[in-house]
C-alpha cells in the first residue's frame, strides 16, 4: 500500500518512524506492506530528523494528491488555508484521506463525510480530537446504536497544565503560563488553546459524531481561561471543587432533532468527579448514554508519538478497506439546532470586588434580584484597603440572566472590579 503525506512536523516525523519501526508487524497485520511514496513539505531544504528520506520530499502538496500510485494520502500540515484543499483534491481524486486536523474537520466535516461518500472512500480523523486516545472510532462505531445524552470533555492539554498547576502550586495565571511555556506545553502564541477555540472545534467534532446533526466550531459558544485567578481556586478549593476547562455537549429531549447544546468553559467541577483527577496536559472524554451509562476516555492527548498511533490506525483501517472494496459508514447530517442562552440553565459563581462599606450587599442583591437571580450563598474571600472580594452562589439560573445582571453589576459605583463567574458542573 503506497502511501502519501502532505505534512512531516511534530506528528507526520513520527508517523514515519512508527512505520520504520513496527513496519513488519503492520505488514504481518495489513497482510502488505505500508509504503511512503511522497512526502510534501512546506520547505524541503530545511534540515528533518535523520529518518526521514530525503528523496522523498517535495514542496508541493499537489505532486502527492496527483499521484497515481498512491492510494492513501495522509494530511498533517495544520491550520493552513491549503489543507482543506489537498484534503478535497485528493478525495475527489479517488483516493481516501486521513487526517489530524481539527481545525478544518470541526469547519467542513459534513462536506467531507459528503465527499468521501460520493468518491466511495473514506476520510479517518481520529487523532483530530484528543491526540492518542481512541475516542472518535468509540463515537463512530462502538457507541453508534447509543442513545447519547452528554459528552464532557477536558479536550486541549496546554489549559490543563496550566489549570493543573495553579491548583497545585497556588500560583496566578501567568506564572503557570509561563512554566507552560519553559516546557514546551504552550506555544509561542497560546491564544487558540487559551480563548477556548481549540476546545471549541473539538467539542464539534464530538457533538456532530455523537448526536448525528452538524455542528461547526463557528456554533460552539465558548469562553477560555483568561481570567482565572489563584482567588477562584482558593474560593473553589474551600468548596469540594476544582477548576477545569470543559467541552461540553448535551442534547435536550427524545427526538433525533432536538436541540443541543455545545459550549466550551470553565468549571467548577467537584473533586470527586472523575474529570477532576485528570492532571497535567493528560486529556479526559466522559461520555453518558442511555445503555452504557457513563464511561471514561483518558490518555494524552498531544505528542508526536501519541498522536502518530492514532493516525496509523486510521491508516491501516483505511489501507484494509481499500483493499477489500468497503468502507466506513456516512451519515449525512442535518443542520443542528441549538439551545439560546436564555434556556441554558446552570449554577454560577460570580465573583467581583466592592466596597467595604454599608448598604453594598443591598444594592449588588437588588441587581440580581431584577434579573430573577436567586442566591444560594455568599463567602467574602479578603478585605484588603477597604475592598472586600465577595463570590456569590446562584441557584440555577439562566445564563441569559447571568449575562445581563453581570453588564449591570460593572455598572454599580460600589464594584471595584467584576471578575469571572464559573459554571458549577454537575
Ligand atoms: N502536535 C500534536 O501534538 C498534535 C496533536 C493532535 C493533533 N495534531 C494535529 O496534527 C496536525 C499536524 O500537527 P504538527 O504538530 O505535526 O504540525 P507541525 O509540526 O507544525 O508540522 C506541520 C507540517 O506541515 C507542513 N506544511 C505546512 N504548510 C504546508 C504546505 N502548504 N504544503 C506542504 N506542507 C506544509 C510543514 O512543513 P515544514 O516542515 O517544511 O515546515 C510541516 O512539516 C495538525 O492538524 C494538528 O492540529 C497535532
Amino acid at each position: 500500500m503506497r502511501i502519501g503525506l502532505i505534512g512531516c512536523g511534530t506528528v507526520g516525523s513520527s508517523l514515519v518512524a512508527l512505520l520504520r519501526d513496527e513496519g513488519d508487524l503492520l505488514a504481518d497485520r495489513l497482510g502488505e506492506p505500508i509504503e511512503i511514496a511522497r512526502i510534501a513539505v512546506r520547505d524541503p531544504e530545511r534540515p528533518r530528523e535523520g529518518w526521514i528520506d530525503r528523496s522523498l520530499l517535495t514542496g508541493s502538496w499537489r505532486e502527492v494528491v496527483s499521484d497515481p500510485a498512491i492510494e492513501l494520502v495522509v494530511e498533517l500540515m495544520g491550520d493552513v488555508p491549503e489543507a482543506i484543499d489537498a484534503i478535497r483534491s485528493a478525495l475527489a481524486g479517488g483516493k481516501s484521506v486521513v487526517s489530524a486536523n481539527k481545525a478544518v474537520l470541526s469547519r467542513h466535516l459534513s462536506e467531507l463525510e459528503e465527499l468521501a461518500g460520493r468518491a466511495e472512500r473514506d476520510i479517518f480523523f481520529e487523532a483530530a480530537v484528543a491526540g492518542g486516545v481512541p475516542l472518535i472510532r468509540a463515537l463512530r462505531v462502538s457507541l453508534f446504536g447509543e442513545r447519547l445524552s452528554r459528552i464532557v470533555g477536558i479536550v486541549n492539554g496546554t489549559t490543563n497544565f496550566i489549570l493543573t498547576r495553579m491548583q497545585e502550586d497556588e500560583v496566578e495565571f501567568e506564572e503557570a503560563l509561563s512554566s507552560a511555556r519553559k516546557l514546551g506545553y504552550a506555544e509561542a502564541d497560546p491564544t487558540s488553546d487559551l480563548d477556548g477555540s481549540d476546545a471549541a472545534a473539538k467539542a464539534a467534532i464530538m457533538a456532530s459524531l455523537a448526536f448525528g446533526r452538524k455542528v461547526t466550531a463557528a456554533d460552539v459558544r465558548r469562553t477560555g481561561i483568561e481570567g482565572v485567578s489563584a482567588g477562584d481556586f482558593l474560593f473553589a478549593k474551600r468548596n469540594g471543587w476544582t477548576i477545569k476547562l470543559l467541552a461540553v455537549a448535551e442534547h435536550f429531549g427524545a427526538a433525533p432533532d432536538s436541540p443541543l447544546n455545545v459550549e466550551v468553559f470553565p468549571a467548577l467541577v467537584p473533586s470527586s468527579h472523575p474529570l477532576a483527577g485528570v492532571r497535567d496536559s493528560f486529556n479526559a472524554v466522559f461520555v453518558e448514554g442511555n445503555a452504557v451509562g457513563e464511561l471514561m476516555f483518558f490518555g494524552p492527548g498531544a505528542g508526536g508519538m501519541p498522536t502518530a498511533s492514532a493516525v496509523l490506525g486510521d491508516v491501516i483501517e483505511a489501507a484494509h478497506n481499500l483493499r477489500t472494496a468497503t468502507r466506513a459508514r456516512v451519515v449525512i447530517q442535518e443542520q443542528a439546532h441549538f439551545l439560546t442562552a436564555d434556556a441554558i440553565l446552570a449554577r454560577f459563581s460570580i465573583s467581583m470586588e466592592v466596597l467595604d462599606e454599608p448598604g453594598v450587599l443591598a444594592r449588588v442583591s437588588e441587581v440580581f434580584g431584577g434579573f430573577g437571580i436567586s442566591i444560594a450563598r455568599m463567602e467574602q474571600l479578603e478585605v484588603e484597603d477597604g475592598v472586600a472580594r465577595l463570590v456569590f452562589l446562584t441557584h440555577r439560573t439562566a445564563l441569559d440572566s447571568l449575562e445581563r445582571a453581570s453588564l449591570e453589576l460593572e455598572k454599580l459605583d460600589v464594584v471595584v472590579r467584576l471578575h469571572r463567574s464559573f459554571r458549577v458542573f454537575t
